[in-house]
This record gives structure tokens, C-alpha cells and sequence, in this order.
């Protein structure tokens, strides 16, 4: 057994030895630039792949294991520069396979895990997908959380989905979960599945709930990028409805950030919220970038909305800023650096646009990418 597991063996011991009712309030001291390894699950997607990213530019050695299974939303060239880093391991593999999970978990103090299915239109199409991955994988992993006493903490990253819409006001913590599609109705079932691993086998897990992401690397099936994008290669924008739902839009350096807040700062059994109060309706989303480019709403095709579109998501995340941590990008600042990112790197996105989401497209869209 290596030092470092043994260290970890001894950590975990400590924490076993401190009572049930303490342990729900037990503060894992964690610093991030003193960390020494870490499983990142979906570290290939958006937001993985910035977290290993600024995880890397803060601490030059941790061995960093990116466990992913390369599915469509994963893009290698994310982590390009990482190829030559002796401290970074990729693995291949499904969360839902637990015996490459044991390989790996011997080896970490700590997992991050992002892995999932995670795009509403596509759960639309294949709810089965998400189910399995979503809350089978997270239940594979957290079984192995019981088996590897050596991991001291393990995050979830959940999402403000879970809540369903909100007209006024803004959803706290304790709020009633009520998630609309199989997306978020799935990650609801990982995120209370994380919760009871915490309450019942009384292991090290934290909640996050981030509002929506937008940044460098994300999928173009997702909104911000998809229409980016579509204006720069001159097609129509296809906004679903009126435009009206309203989506608090984080920037996802400042998710990471968050995340990073919660890992040193967090308290188990716990779960924060991560909002931007940077709420907007999706056509003065539309509007910010078409200005960018100098465009009318002439390109706009107003499309048969999505099923079950939830109207507006909105967080308080009092509970979080009390960590220290705030956003500092604001949204004009980071959609500029955003859009400036996808004219940058046409190649990336490019080639995905040419694979398989032209069908996803064609069977969600109804049309041809045009
Ligand atoms: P993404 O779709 O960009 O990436 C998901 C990654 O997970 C991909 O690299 C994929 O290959 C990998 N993956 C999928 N299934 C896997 C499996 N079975 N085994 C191993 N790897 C698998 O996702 P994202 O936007 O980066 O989101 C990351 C996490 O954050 C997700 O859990 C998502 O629910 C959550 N979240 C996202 C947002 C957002 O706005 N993007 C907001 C709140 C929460
Ligand atoms: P999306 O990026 O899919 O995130 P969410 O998980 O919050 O739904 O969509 C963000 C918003 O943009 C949401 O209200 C749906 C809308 N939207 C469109 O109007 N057209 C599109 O093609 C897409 C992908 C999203």
C-alpha cells in the first residue's frame, strides 16, 4: 500500500470516529494547491475539462485520472495540451462498470464527478440513456465510495435543474425538488441517491447545484454555442417558443471556482448552490449576440417549442457566497470572451457539427441544419 493511501486510510478513520449528528456538519480540510490526486469523471465534456484545466494551472503536480467514456459530448482536443503532463492519466471506461472504477479509486483522495448524459432535447429523444448513466453510474460510483475508505471526499455535481421552473423568487437549498424532464427528473434521483450514501452508509459526499454553464469547450448542441455558432456560418437560430424562459447563465470558470470553494470550504451531507444572478430571457440572449456580430433578428426561426420547457430557473446561493466564494465574470464579459472563443476555434467545432449532430439535429430540430 502506498504512503498516500495509507495517509488516506487514516483520514477516512478519523472521520468514521466522529459521531452521526457531527459528521452531517463535518468539514473536510481540503486545499486544493496541497491535493495529490484526483478522479475526475467526464473530464472530456465542458465542464470537466475547464475544471482539470484551472485544477492543473493551480496545482502543477496533483495526478489528475480523468475517467470517461468518450461518448458524443466528449472531445479529446478539450485537453490537448495535457498529452505530454506526467501527472495526468486518462482513463477509458463506463461509471457503470465498476471493475475499472476499482482500479482507480485505490489511487485518489478525492473524486469530482461530472459524468453524465446531460443535454434536456436529447432526454427528450432517449430518456433510457439517462436513466442508466445518470443514476445507475452515480449509484456505481458511490458503491465503490463504500468499498475505498481511502477517498476523503467525493463531490456530486448536481444541477438546478432539479428544482423545476420558477415563476418569482428563487429556489434555496431546502426547496421541493420537482425536475420536468428526464434529464433533470434523472439527476434528481442521483443527487438524492448521493444524499442517502451520505445519511445512510455516513460517507464523505458534498451537493452542487450550478445554474446553466456557458464558456470555451461546451457542446454546440447547447444553446449559447449552437447560436454562435450558426451566426457565424450564417444559418438560422432556431429559439424555441417566444424566447421568453429566463436561465441565470454562470460562467464556467466561476462554476469551477465554486466547485473548487466547496471542496476546501464544503461541509458533508450538505448541498450549495451555484447561481450567477445573471438571470436572462433567451431572446436578450439572442439579441447580445446577434449585436455582436452586427445581425437582425431576420435569421431568428421561432421553432415548435420544447416539451415541457420549464420557464424560468433562478437559485439563491446565500449559502455559498457565506463560503467566500462570488462569480466575477459578468455576462457581457464572459459571452464577449465566449463568442470570441468560437471564432478562435472554428476547427473544434466544426468537426462536430459535421458528425453526428447533423442527425441529432435533423430529428430534433425537424429540418436540416440550413
Ligand atoms: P458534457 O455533456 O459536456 O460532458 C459529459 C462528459 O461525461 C463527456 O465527456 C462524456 O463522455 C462523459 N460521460 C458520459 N457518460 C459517461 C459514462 N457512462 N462514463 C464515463 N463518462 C461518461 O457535460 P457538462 O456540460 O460538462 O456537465 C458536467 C456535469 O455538470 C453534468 O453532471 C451536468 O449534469 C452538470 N451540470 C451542467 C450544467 C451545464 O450548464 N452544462 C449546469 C449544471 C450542472
Ligand atoms: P440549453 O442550453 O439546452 O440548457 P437548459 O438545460 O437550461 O435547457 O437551453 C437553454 C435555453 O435555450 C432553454 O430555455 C432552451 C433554449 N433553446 C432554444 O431556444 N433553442 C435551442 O436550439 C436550444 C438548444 C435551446
Amino acid at each position: 500500500m502506498s504512503a498516500l493511501v495509507e495517509n488516506a486510510v487514516g483520514f477516512s478513520g478519523q472521520f468514521l470516529s466522529i459521531d452521526y449528528e457531527q459528521r452531517k456538519n463535518y468539514h473536510i480540510f481540503m486545499k486544493i494547491e496541497e491535493l495529490k490526486s484526483v478522479l475526475i469523471t467526464g473530464g472530456y465534456g465542458f465542464i470537466g475539462s475547464n475544471f482539470i484545466r484551472l485544477l492543473r494551472e493551480k496545482n502543477p503536480s496533483v495526478k489528475i485520472y480523468n475517467f470517461d467514456k468518450l461518448t458524443y459530448a466528449a472531445n479529446i482536443e478539450n485537453l490537448k495540451d495535457f498529452e505530454n503532463d506526467s501527472n495526468y492519466t486518462f482513463i477509458r471506461g463506463d461509471i457503470k462498470d465498476g471493475s475499472m472504477l476499482d482500479i482507480i479509486f485505490p489511487k485518489v483522495e478525492l473524486v469530482v464527478h461530472f459524468a453524465a448524459e446531460t443535454h434536456v432535447d436529447r432526454s427528450i429523444h432517449n430518456p433510457g440513456e439517462f436513466v442508466l448513466t445518470d443514476v445507475y453510474g452515480t449509484f456505481s460510483l458511490l458503491e465503490k465510495m463504500k468499498q475505498h475508505k481511502n477517498v476523503k471526499l467525493f463531490i456530486h455535481i448536481s444541477t438546478d435543474e432539479v428544482y423545476g421552473s420558477i415563476k418569482k423568487g428563487s429556489f434555496t437549498e431546502d426547496s421541493p425538488m420537482n425536475p420536468s424532464s428526464p434529464y433533470s427528473a434523472s439527476k434528481t434521483g442521483a443527487d438524492r441517491l448521493a444524499y442517502s450514501y451520505f445519511k445512510t452508509y455516513e460517507l464523505p459526499i458534498i451537493i452542487v447545484r450550478p445554474s446553466n454553464n456557458y464558456g470555451p469547450y461546451q457542446h454546440v448542441e447547447k444553446f449559447i454555442p449552437l447560436f454562435i455558432t450558426n451566426v457565424i456560418e450564417e444559418r438560422s437560430l432556431p429559439l424555441y417558443g417566444t424566447g421568453e424562459n429566463i436561465r441565470d447563465w454562470l460562467f464556467v470558470e466561476d462554476n469551477c471556482k465554486a466547485i473548487m470553494t466547496v471542496i476546501e470550504k464544503g461541509k458533508t451531507g450538505e448541498a450549495y448552490n451555484i447561481g450567477a444572478s445573471q438571470e436572462k430571457k433567451n431572446i436578450e440572449v439572442v439579441d447580445m449576440i446577434l449585436n455582436y456580430f452586427n445581425k437582425s433578428r431576420d435569421i431568428l426561426d421561432f421553432v415548435d417549442d420544447r416539451r415541457a420547457h420549464d420557464f424560468r430557473y433562478s437559485l439563491n446561493w446565500d449559502k455559498i457566497g457565506k463560503l467566500g466564494w462570488k462569480p466575477e465574470v459578468n455576462f457581457d464579459e464572459g459571452l464577449k470572451r465566449t463568442i470570441e472563443w468560437y471564432i478562435n476555434n472554428r476547427n473544434w467545432w466544426e468537426k462536430v457539427k459535421k458528425g453526428e449532430f447533423s442527425n441529432f439535429y435533423q430529428k430534433n430540430y425537424k429540418k436540416e441544419l440550413q
